[in-house]
């Protein structure tokens, strides 16, 4: 039987919890299932709360929406490789996604959606903060989304650009241990992708930009970094956002052809862990 639906908007922007739901027990429901697709193309993020489900079911849940996508450095968990476990301890510092960006855009096919379930959270902090990307780009004058088409941008998973602290990306995953590493698959330094993407299935375009951008293709980087910088700051006006305060049991779902997000770490001294899945993409356009 499909389950009756209540869909709440958490913000303006974007963002819906979705309540009415048993993950456990409606996710076979073909109707069911549609109109959590139809929420997440309406949504761009959407939010289910109080969900007992095993990895087997988050598993099961994230292939009805295709194959699952496998992180080219980070390891899965041992009898889970295609989930990754995220950790925060009392005694780390640091937390994974602290930068604001959309999943694997360093690839030539990046994660077409991401799938975080919460397991230990803090009693408070480690919100995760969303940003509309359609909105971002329809927010732009007709001038700037002239001037920005057609143009292409390279993005790279560790650069000089985007280490900090004098460490890459993957230097800083190894040093701090919230995910798991594994030998990197083979994949290009550098991929190219269209600074204004078309949603496939909504037909929508949006900014696709995030902390993997480096330049414009064709570009030296003094020439494009001014614009990058401020369409980064444009990409994340507050009227853009909406955030999400995690339980343990939540399950949060968003789009990263037309989504950024930034995981907070304002919760030093306690844990949070949660398992995360993504699910494969296409070529963006
Ligand atoms: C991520 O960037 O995928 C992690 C988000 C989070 O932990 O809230």
């Amino acid at each position: 039987m499909a389950a009756d639906i209540e869909i709440r908007p958490i913000a303006g922007a974007l963002g819906a919890e979705l309540h009415g739901v048993d993950l456990a027990r409606d996710m076979d429901d073909n109707t069911t299932f549609a109109a959590i697709h139809q929420a997440l193309l309406d949504h761009c993020v959407i939010f289910f709360r109080d969900q007992e489900i095993t990895p087997e079911q988050q598993l099961g849940f994230a292939r009805r929406f295709g194959d699952i996508h496998l992180h080219p450095y980070i390891a899965g968990m041992p009898d889970y490789p295609e989930i990754i476990e995220i950790l925060k301890t009392e005694t780390d510092t640091y937390n994974f996604g602290n930068d604001w960006h959309t999943d694997q855009m360093f690839a030539p096919k990046p994660a077409m959606a991401t799938m975080l379930y919460a397991k230990e959270v803090p009693a408070a902090g480690g919100d995760t903060i969303f940003a509309n990307m359609y909105k971002a780009y329809d927010a732009l004058s007709d001038g700037m989304k002239a001037m920005l088409a057609g143009v292409k941008t390279v993005a790279a998973g560790d650069s000089n650009k985007n280490k900090a602290g004098g460490r890459s990306r993957r230097e800083r995953y190894a040093a701090n241990g919230n995910v798991a590493m594994k030998e990197p698959v083979d994949q290009p330094a550098e991929v190219e992708h269209p600074l204004i993407r078309t949603h496939p299935e909504t037909g929508r375009k949006s900014l696709y930009i995030g902390s993997h951008t480096q330049r414009f293709a064709g570009m030296k980087d003094e020439e494009s970094d001014g614009i990058i910088k401020y369409l980064r700051r444009h990409a994340i006006r507050p009227e853009f956002t909406c955030r999400f305060r995690w339980d343990v049991g939540s399950l949060a779902l968003w789009d990263n052809r037309c989504v950024q997000h930034y995981a907070i770490n304002d919760y030093h001294g306690h844990r949070r862990r949660a398992h995360r899945i993504t699910i494969r993409g296409d070529t963006p356009f």
